[in-house]
């Protein structure tokens, strides 16, 4: 359960967020790593879906060339937005395909076992890479929300089978309870590892102010994800995301508290 910052639309919504595995009564064996992986699996999920929600929440209310309102920044800042929000989650899909996925199926022995999400990420990227392309290439006077060519028609290309796969995904850890669980967790961190190793300092510009504006922690009664040192979100709020007008969209502040969306109906 969200703790909503107030009775507004908030980034839990339209799409639901992911129930966490190990607080959900219908699994057992909770101290299997599966439970563990999978448990992570759905917080970063949860921040990719919020992050969407927040977009969704929103977009339609910055307004076009032809409102009076207009205000230039507000639309390049949206679809820097939506940019970071996408490459994030490309990051997220590389990372399993070229590394998480092969070390679960090399120590399974079962070549192929993680070829299902493989397969259900191309139900989507061509949609997502058609939204970045937009996002990076087109003037912020032609932007708008509805209508042919607009943001919201280029999200409902993906997003269904987007969430589908963030949900399905879940599932699939959790059925790896087969495989022994020390090595299944050795798998695991290799991949955060692997991830961590990858363009660390482009992340603190964009990915950590993301996340950490993505991941509410007071969800389902309080979660301590993402672990980061104590004094990370000072530094991204007071440096990395500094003057930074991008940041405005996201749902929570950079401690993990959720805070109203800032455009609105009423904005
Ligand atoms: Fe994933």
């Amino acid at each position: 359960m969200t703790t909503k910052p107030s009775a507004a639309p908030w980034a839990d919504e339209p799409f639901k967020l992911i129930t966490l595995p190990d607080g959900r009564a219908d699994i057992t064996n909770k101290e299997h790593s599966a439970v563990y992986c999978a448990t992570q699996m759905a917080q970063v999920h949860n921040f990719m879906i919020r992050g969407l929600n927040a977009i969704i929440q929103q977009a339609p209310h910055i307004p076009t060339i032809s409102d009076p309102n207009y205000n230039e920044q507000d639309v390049k800042d949206l679809m820097k937005y939506v940019q970071i929000w996408i490459e994030g989650m490309e990051k997220h899909h590389h990372v399993e395909e070229v590394c998480i996925f092969p070390e679960i199926e090399k120590f399974a022995g079962k070549p192929g076992l993680m070829d299902s999400p493989k397969h259900q990420h191309e139900t989507f990227t061509p949609g997502l890479e058609k939204l970045l392309k937009y996002c990076k290439e087109s003037s912020p006077e032609n932007y708008r929300w509805s209508g042919q060519g607009g943001m919201e028609e280029l999200i409902n290309d993906f997003s269904d089978a987007l969430i589908t796969h963030l949900y399905a995904e879940i599932d699939i850890f959790l059925s790896l309870k087969t495989l022994e669980s020390a090595g299944l967790k050795k798998c695991w961190e290799i991949g955060e590892k692997f991830s961590q190793s990858e363009g660390f300092v482009d992340m603190l510009y964009t990915t950590f102010p993301m996340v950490l504006g993505t991941a509410d922690k007071t969800y389902e009664g309080g979660t301590p994800f993402p672990p980061v040192p104590f004094i990370m979100p000072y530094i991204v709020h007071y440096w990395f995301a500094a003057g930074n007008s991008v940041w405005r969209f996201n749902p929570c502040d950079f401690w993990g508290k959720p805070r109203p969306l800032q455009f609105t109906s009423k904005s």
